[in-house]
């Protein structure tokens, strides 16, 4: 007999802990992996990559650029080390199947050797396809040379997109089951794991295959380190919250060496606001998300350096325990999430999803639901001031921007 969660409760007798304190306490699942696993990604993978900004247009010049501002604007010291090129930097293969890279890229080599002289790290990108999915040369067939080449250049990190996969191989194989074809993507995906296993360099090994097929219950056993759960995100607010939600239910599937990936940051990009920045960097580091930005970081404006650069928000983020937020209650359009921290710590985040909320019509923040009780002292990690949380207590929250507290000792 299988007991639903509110029976557990009560027949545990645990009166005083709401569901979602007994969501959080639970322990994260057991990874079964085809080969061990590297020491990689122990927190998020933190950095930059290009896609979000340049897109189809990144050159080497650019990833040069983004490292230097890495270092000077103080985000290496942050904690952003991964400097990942996306999509578009593939050439044609040569006679022996050998990978080159196109004009916009002239050396791979020289460019890993400059990221690594800044102390920071190269990632890349390919699909186990014939084609990425902008059309350019990928992997399929060539999974261990490219592995190989890889090393060879000295990536760090890589990002394997499905893509034309999915039409050229999934769907030409299986046309008429998708149990095979799901067989086939996370086979896919366990030969590249294999073959970047074998070079025998620590290598982050970050899925995009947007959340298929429950992809947060086989990533580990295929080497993932991270895997998309989501659809492409765009820099606007509906985007950014409707990935947020979708997050909900994936917290136990969270750990250290494999996060669930809700996408990488517009933080700074399209016309988000300043609140709409901080509520999206907030719920990434509330969601251990990988805090990959995607911003132009040599016109980067100080006030988005300052929400990048909050240490005591990545420190959320990057928390040793590893936990992801979960989702404990809405109350019209007001969500409170919460994470717990290591060294019994909790973060508490409360985002208005809707219109401001003033003092004639204040959000009354019910602790008692998240298992708190009496008056909580905490940090207010986005004004950097100590902060009383009391039951009901009102709070102002104007449109889509947050509350985020830490409480070292909660009660
Ligand atoms: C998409 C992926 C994006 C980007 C793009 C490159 O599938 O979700 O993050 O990598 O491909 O073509």
């Amino acid at each position: 007999m299988q007991l639903s969660r509110s029976c557990l409760i009560v027949a545990l007798g645990l009166t005083t802990f709401t569901a979602a304190a007994l969501a959080q306490t639970a322990p994260t699942k057991p990874v079964k992996r085809s080969v061990p696993p590297q020491l990689v990604a122990l927190t998020p993978p933190m950095g930059w990559n290009s896609w979000n900004y340049f897109a189809g247009k990144v050159t080497d010049q650019d990833i040069r650029n983004a490292a230097d501002e890495i270092v000077s604007s103080g985000m290496k010291d942050a904690g952003y080390i991964y400097v990942n090129i996306d999509d578009t930097w593939e050439g044609d293969r040569d006679a022996d199947g050998v990978l080159h890279t196109n004009s916009k890229f002239p050396d791979m080599k020289a460019l890993a050797d400059y990221v690594h002289s800044k102390g920071l790290k190269l990632g890349i990108y390919s699909s186990p396809g014939p084609k990425t999915c902008a059309g350019f040369e990928a992997s399929l067939g060539h999974e261990v040379q490219d592995a190989q080449l890889y090393a060879s250049w000295g990536i760090d990190y890589l990002k394997y997109d499905l893509c034309s996969y999915i039409p050229e191989v999934m769907y030409k194989q299986a046309p008429n089951d998708a149990g095979a074809r799901m067989k086939l993507m996370i086979g896919a995906y366990d030969k590249m794991h294999k073959a970047l296993a074998a070079t025998g360099r620590p290598m982050v090994f970050s899925l995009c295959q947007y959340g298929w097929d429950a992809v947060w219950e086989w990533g580990p056993s295929v080497g993932a380190n991270l895997w998309r759960a989501t659809d492409d995100i765009q820099p606007d607010w509906n985007s950014i919250y409707t990935l947020l939600n979708e997050q909900q239910g994936l917290a136990k599937y969270a750990g250290p060496g494999h996060w669930n990936d809700p996408d990488m940051l517009e933080v700074g990009n399209g016309r988000l606001s300043l609140a709409e920045n901080r509520t999206h960097f907030s719920m990434w580091a509330m969601l251990a998300a990988p805090l990959l930005a995607g911003n132009d970081l040599p016109h980067m404006k100080p006030e988005i350096k300052a929400i990048l650069t909050n240490r005591d928000v990545i420190a959320i983020d990057q928390d040793k325990l590893g936990r992801e937020a979960t989702h404990v209650y809405s109350d019209g359009e007001v969500d409170v999430w919460v994470r717990h921290l290591a060294g019994g710590a909790t973060a508490v985040a409360v985002l208005n999803a809707g219109s401001d909320r003033t003092t004639n019509h204040p959000f009354h923040l019910d602790l008692a639901r998240l298992g708190l009780h009496g008056a909580q002292k905490g940090k207010d990690l986005w004004t950097g001031k100590d902060i009383e949380l009391t039951q009901n207590m009102p709070l102002e929250i104007p449109s889509h921007d947050i509350l985020l507290v830490r409480i070292a000792q909660p009660k």
